[in-house]
């Protein structure tokens, strides 16, 4: 299992290791929303606090539609398009 921590709140949440941020909804938190899962709406943008060797490379649709919308960084993530290999600490961007 992998810890997934939300920076401000500090509420944590196990979810299976090498798997999305998707499965958050399954606890249906609301601390992070989704639309469309595609990497086509940015409703998941996250900023990664700690953790970042814990979760997959920005693969091309994520890095385009973060480019697109001029907010691509290290640390920016879509969190439906990341794969997830051990703990790490998020933060909504919205
Ligand atoms: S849910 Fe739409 S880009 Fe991630």
């Amino acid at each position: 299992m992998a810890k997934v921590t939300f920076y401000k709140s500090g509420n944590s949440f196990d979810i299976p290791n090498n798997s999305s941020f998707i499965e958050l909804e399954y606890f249906e938190s609301n601390e992070l929303p989704f639309g469309c899962h595609v990497a086509a709406c940015a409703t998941c943008v996250i900023d990664v606090i700690y953790g970042t060797q814990n979760i997959s490379q920005k693969n091309e649709a994520e890095h385009d539609l973060l480019n697109d919308l001029d907010i691509n960084g290290d640390k920016r993530r879509l969190g439906c398009q990341c794969v997830i290999h051990g703990d790490v600490t998020i933060e909504p961007l919205k």
